[in-house]
């Protein structure tokens, strides 16, 4: 058996799935970019069939793909969904339709509402339709953790043998237990007389906190693909995170003995990119990326630091790509320098964008000495990455108050529909004034769910990040904004959330003209 592991990356597809992650369409493609940058294998850039939004999405990522990587596209297995998938990754230098049905008692008889037979008479014929286009065709026994193993044999032999290469079990509720998931996906290699004729893959969410355990048991046993997600986004608890899988693959070789084409020093600024566009930050705590996986606090454990680094630290910050000698850019940077900083953090820029971000940096470099990669990451999202809004904030003024004499006050100059419109307004605060006023000029009184402040680096002078999560006719969205001036930052993100409001219900007319 190969020690290969292949990195089938989900985030654009399960991970988008999951509460808040939406991203647009230029996001999607910056976010490919940089899963390529880092090495993953297969790229799952969507579910064509479920909108014209994920299906244009999932065209332009296969246009614009390299050589190097696969780009999947998702389909159940239905007629439909099979040929949209198709239509959509055709264009890829390397496509692969995957394709899905569920295997379990609850899933066929109360979802499907088919039959063991039926379920195994339909695998059969779809993955052959899959094939019919392309013999790069993986297929997913859904639920397989809570599947009888000897159907799941069936289904696979027979999906193998019309045509699938890469056979995938899913732990699609995050129920298994690692040592018994891993002695199923080995029962089904074992007892698969064609097993050998494809790669096994596995897809693990976390609801019990166990989708990296339940992967890494899997892979051991010979599993030799890793369905993960950059920050362990998806359904409900998530996926296994693709970091922290790479990292115990790298970290732990003598156990693994795995091979992969992950380059670990893109784990930190692929992460951190995910996190700026859908806009949630990473826990401090988080493994690997959280702003505390490198800190030692305690005496004793500063003290073996200093000592010897490997008492307390079993990687380096630099292996995941975590510098702290990243202070390049500033006042005085030439263009030139502004665009080789760009392309060394994964963007290339064209002569037009190169122009506007360097306006961008200079005005910030103004107000802001040292400029971070992780400032360049978010002023390149702000400035480039972004479909035309309908709505653009110009100016903002505010004035705070104890409670005595004028209560706090904000004053707002924006463009509505390339219209100039103004306003002002009171509130209990000044963030609460702002968004009044911001919502009083667009006509929309959204609830509030959720606003969140985050210091982009370290410093007093630290660019504050923004996120709000606004709430209107049972849509939710996110929006998020970052300015030295937090009151500036907010009314960026205030207004980001209304611009994708505003989307939402553009995509959900097309949606519904396109099912009419
Ligand atoms: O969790 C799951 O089972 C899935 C499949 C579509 C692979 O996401
Ligand atoms: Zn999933």
């Amino acid at each position: 058996m190969s020690d290969r592991v292949f990195f089938f990356d989900t985030t654009l597809r399960d991970g988008e799935q999951s509460p808040g992650a939406t991203m647009n369409f230029q996001e999607k493609l910056r976010l490919a970019r940089q899963l390529e940058v880092l090495g993953v294998d297969i790229i799952e850039a969507g579910f064509p069939a479920s909108s014209p939004g994920d299906f244009e999405a999932v065209a332009a990522i296969a246009e614009n793909a390299g050589n190097d990587v696969q780009i999947a596209g998702l389909a159940r297995c239905v007629e439909r969904d099979i040929d949209l998938c198709w239509q959509a990754i055709s264009k890829a230098k390397n496509p692969r339709i995957h394709t899905f049905i569920a295997t379990s008692p609850l899933h066929m008889e109360y979802k499907l509402r088919k039959t063991p037979d039926e379920v195994f008479a339909t695998a059969v014929e779809c993955v052959k339709r899959c094939a019919s286009y392309t013999p790069n065709v993986e297929f997913s026994c859904e639920d397989f953790s809570r599947s009888d193993p000897d159907f799941v044999c069936r289904v696979v032999e027979g999906a193998i043998k019309s045509g699938a290469t890469v056979i995938n079990l899913p732990d699609t509720v995050g129920y298994a237990q690692p040592e018994e998931f891993a002695a199923m996906v080995k029962y089904i290699i074992a007892n698969t007389p064609n097993s050998d004729k494809a790669i096994f893959s596995v897809h693990c969410h976390d609801d019990l906190g166990l989708g990296v355990a339940n992967t890494l048991a899997a892979l051991r046993i010979g599993a030799r693909q890793a369905e993960v997600a950059l920050n362990g986004i998806g359904e409900r608890a998530g996926n296994a995170a693709l970091e922290e899988v790479a990292m115990a693959l790298h970290v732990r070789k003598d156990y693994y003995g795995l091979e992969d084409n992950i380059q670990t020093e893109q784990l930190y600024p692929s992460c951190r990119l995910l996190s700026i566009i859908i806009g949630q930050p990473i826990p401090n705590n988080k493994a690997i990326t959280g702003a505390n996986a490198f800190a030692h606090e305690s005496g004793i454990h500063q003290d073996g630091m200093i000592k010897h680094r490997e008492t307390y630290e079993i990687m380096t910050p630099q292996s995941v790509g975590r510098t702290s000698t990243n202070l390049v850019i500033g006042k005085h940077s030439g263009r030139n320098a502004v665009r080789n900083k760009f392309e060394s953090l994964g963007y290339n820029l064209d002569d037009e964008q190169l122009n506007q971000i360097f306006e961008a940096v200079k005005q910030l470099a103004d107000r802001k000495k040292h400029l971070h990669d992780e400032d360049l990451m978010a002023l390149v999202q702000q400035e480039i990455y972004r479909i035309p809004d309908r709505l653009r904030l110009r100016h903002v003024s505010v004035q705070s108050s104890d409670g005595g004499g004028v209560p706090p006050t904000a004053a707002v100059l924006m463009d509505v529909d390339g219209v100039e419109r103004s306003g002002a307004g009171f509130g209990v605060g000044p963030i609460d004034a702002l968004f009044n006023v911001i919502s009083d000029i667009v006509g929309r009184q959204p609830e509030l769910e959720q606003y969140a402040i985050n210091a982009v680096t370290g410093g007093m002078d630290a660019l504050g990040e923004v996120t709000v999560r606004l709430a209107e006719k049972g849509c939710s969205v996110v929006g998020r904004g970052n300015h030295p001036d937090i009151f500036v930052a907010s009314a960026r993100a205030f207004v980001d959330a209304l611009n994708n409001l505003a989307k939402r219900e553009e995509q959900g007319r097309r949606v519904h003209s396109h099912d009419n």
